[in-house]
């Protein structure tokens, strides 16, 4: 849980400096409900992937300069049938993908709930995935089945984790905040706190920043994003 609203957020962040797009793959579309664009798609879907005229005809300008959406396809709930009945192979649809998005520095991709096929495909042509991780037992335990079913030795050290929906009074959230430190290696340094300014962005419909830009969720958003730029592998780019 968090993924929207960390896919809004620093995305927001983003375009501050940077020509910056947010693809929305959820078929609820809530990134696109919080960014005022109406998720609706233009012409025939069935080669989203790789023409150009797809992403051209349907990419929206949001009300913030340099902060674009695609919005959500249904066609992305069939993602993983269209994908294995595509000729490409990975690697030149993850070329092809690329090449669509010239424009902008960073483009995000606000995940689907649950589906691990897309997670894999996620984790391919994404340099970086970045996963909110809620202080309790469940949430941890899906984080690493998450982890294992996804990643192998090589792609591990692409996916990032935060803490998300802290609540510091708990003492169950700090204690195991603590035992995560000390055996994550791509935990980022940075809690987002449960914060009812988060849940305001469905009412608002924009990011935090613009709601209440000197709360600690709008400082902790501007913090994880320079953290991911900080990070090894975005720093490199
Ligand atoms: N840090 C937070 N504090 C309080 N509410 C949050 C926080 N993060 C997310 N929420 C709320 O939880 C719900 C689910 O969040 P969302 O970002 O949509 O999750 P996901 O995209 O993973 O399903 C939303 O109503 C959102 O406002
Ligand atoms: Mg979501």
């Amino acid at each position: 849980m968090g993924k929207t609203a960390t896919a809004v957020n620093l995305a927001y962040e983003a375009s501050k400096d940077s020509q910056t797009l947010l693809w929305d793959w959820d078929s609820q579309a809530s990134s696109s409900f919080y960014l005022r664009i109406k998720p609706k798609i233009k012409g025939k879907t069935g080669s989203i992937i790789t023409k150009k005229s797809y992403y051209q005809k349907n990419i929206k300008a949001t009300d913030f300069p340099d902060f674009d959406l695609l919005p959500a396809d249904f066609i992305l709930r069939d993602l993983d049938v269209m994908l294995s009945k595509m000729k490409d192979s990975k690697k030149d649809l993850k070329k092809k993908i690329i090449g669509m998005f010239g424009d902008y520095e960073y483009v995000f991709i606000d995940a689907p709930p649950s589906a691990s096929v897309l997670s894999e495909y996620l984790l391919y042509i994404s340099d970086v995935v970045l996963i909110p991780l809620i202080p309790t037992v469940l949430s941890l335990r899906t984080y690493s089945m998450l982890k294992s079913e996804i990643a192998n030795d090589k792609s591990r050290n692409r996916i990032f984790t935060f803490f998300s929906m802290v609540d510091k009074r708990k003492k169950m959230h700090n204690d195991i905040m603590e035992d995560v430190k000390k055996v994550e290696n791509n935990l980022l340094n940075v809690s987002v706190p449960y914060s009812a300014v988060i849940e305001k962005m469905g009412i608002e419909r924009t990011p935090v920043q613009l709601i209440e830009p000197k709360g600690q969720a709008s400082s902790a958003y501007a913090d994880l994003w320079k953290a991911l730029l900080e990070s090894e592998i975005l720093s490199a780019k």
